[in-house]
């Protein structure tokens, strides 16, 4: 056994190392010795096993992205057999396993989406978005202001933090990067809205009449999550992104789709585009791209968006990212799309998916359950308090203690204006079975009633 496995360190010795010296998200520290944090340090299939040997099963896959599950060995293998043979090399010379894991994405992303930029993050991927448009729009007659949505999340660099629409997690850092509108959110549940359809004409109304104000020679992008994850698991319309792809084609907008969290099998499509028929100009991506195993992202573009900087004496894209199509996460992601695409995890989703949401609604019935929405593995329970208001966060997360009580690993957030965290979320491995599924959905049922019981 490896010498530094769990089993054999001093775990007390490797928290006070922690407590003095990690600095946690969205942590006042200060609380921790009356509720610290679990220690995670084994993860197999679905399930990831604590300092004390319990074992939980991760309806969170991480953070949205262990999409094939922990411990494929393969993955690993193929990680180490890289690192042997080419440890490092930039992208300003040609590396086999970037060239392959690029032609293997233009083989499954939607559209005409051909060309890929490598980073190793969502949000890297979403600021190189940013980027990719605005040298775009200046060979385009300086279009710049980028329109993105109110509860969406676009990561944690500056760029990706003026694209959030979270309050919370965009007024600490202000001011932030000029040139960003942003738009409602096709969030049915608190809208108003009688069906649907109405709500999406309305949103794509608005999106029209904010490009017209603005000017359209001034607007470069409209960005979205074709399902809003961290802020709150908001599943649009279904047509809604097809109206919105129009508004932009009229105006000359480019489209872009964050796909970090909907891509790579979550929505029980490969990609949340197929699922709602859409075709975006660029896409960003991470999370499921290599399932965690390594930290990679990328951007990419349609051949259209890429010819533009390509003309005769034009510079190409001025960037250059050290770590960008590192070949240990390039191969890690390659085995990573093998392993998914062999084991047909996004049909695992679907089927496994429909009844976790079937069981999931079921829970409709108990008062403080709002809403519950989701397609495949990605749901979202909204908790409403008895007027009808947002749950308290401080009591959504007693619910989610509750659930991990029983065994199961299950997330929260929101992002209404002001607003707690109140929606449960539910992200697990693909390769979730029917039994886990049902054992997801029990737990979030005891947990809820003992919420609804008083504690
Ligand atoms: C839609 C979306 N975009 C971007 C990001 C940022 O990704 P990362 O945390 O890998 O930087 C996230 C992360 O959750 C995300 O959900």
């Amino acid at each position: 056994m490896n010498p530094e496995s769990a089993a054999e360190v001093d775990l007390q010795q490797i928290r006070d190392l922690d407590k003095a010296h990690v600095w946690h998200p969205f942590l006042n520290h200060s609380g921790l010795d009356e509720n610290p944090l679990d220690m995670i340090v084994r993860g197999e299939g679905c399930t990831v096993t604590d300092g004390e040997g319990k074992e939980f099963l991760d309806a969170m896959a991480g953070l949205w992205c262990v999409n094939i599950g922990y411990g494929r060995k393969e993955v690993a293998e193929a990680v180490y057999r890289q690192l042997l043979e080419l440890p490092y090399y930039p992208l300003s010379k040609i590396t086999l396993p970037a060239a392959r894991l690029a032609s293997k994405l233009a083989d499954i992303l939607p559209g005409n989406i051909e060309r890929i930029w490598f980073v190793n993050s969502g949000s890297e991927a979403v600021d190189t978005a940013i980027k990719i448009a605005r040298s775009w729009g200046r060979r385009n007659g300086g279009r710049y202001k980028i329109i993105a949505r109110y509860q969406g999340y676009h990561g944690g660099n500056i760029g990706g933090a003026s694209l959030t629409g979270q309050t919370a997690r965009r007024v600490p850092f202000e001011p932030l990067m000029p040139g960003v509108i942003h738009v409602q959110a096709p969030y049915f549940f608190r809208s108003g809205a009688s069906s649907e359809t109405e709500l999406a004409e309305r949103l794509a109304e608005e999106l029209d009449a904010v490009i017209r104000y603005e000017s359209p020679g001034t607007v470069a992008a409209f960005i979205a999550e074709p399902i809003i994850g961290g802020g709150g698991v908001i599943l649009p319309p279904a047509d809604y992104l097809k109206k919105m792809r129009e508004v932009c084609t009229r105006h000359g907008v480019l489209l872009i789709l964050d796909e970090v969290i909907t891509g790579f099998g979550r929505t029980g499509e490969l990609f949340a585009s197929d699922l709602y028929g859409v075709k975006p100009d660029i896409m960003t991506m991470a999370k499921g791209l290599s399932s965690g195993y390594l930290p990679i992202g990328a951007t990419a573009v349609t051949d259209d968006v890429f010819q533009v900087m390509n003309g005769e004496g034009d510079t190409g894209f001025m960037q250059i990212n050290t770590y960008g199509g590192h070949p240990a996460s390039c191969a890690a992601a390659l085995k990573n799309l093998e392993i998914m695409l062999d084991e047909d995890m996004p049909q695992n989703a679907r089927r496994v998916g429909e009844g976790l949401g079937t069981a999931l609604k079921k829970l409709k019935d108990i008062p403080c359950v709002g809403d519950v929405r989701g397609v495949g593995l990605l749901w979202g329970i909204e908790l409403v308090d008895e007027g009808g208001d947002p749950l308290p966060g401080e009591e959504t997360a007693q619910v989610v203690s509750y659930v991990k009580n029983e065994g199961v690993l299950i997330g929260k957030s929101s992002g209404i204006a002001e607003g707690p965290s109140n929606t449960l979320t539910i992200a697990p491995p693909l390769i979730l079975t029917e039994e886990q599924a049902a054992r997801v959905a029990t737990a979030i049922e005891v947990g809820l009633t003992k919420f609804q019981a008083g504690g």
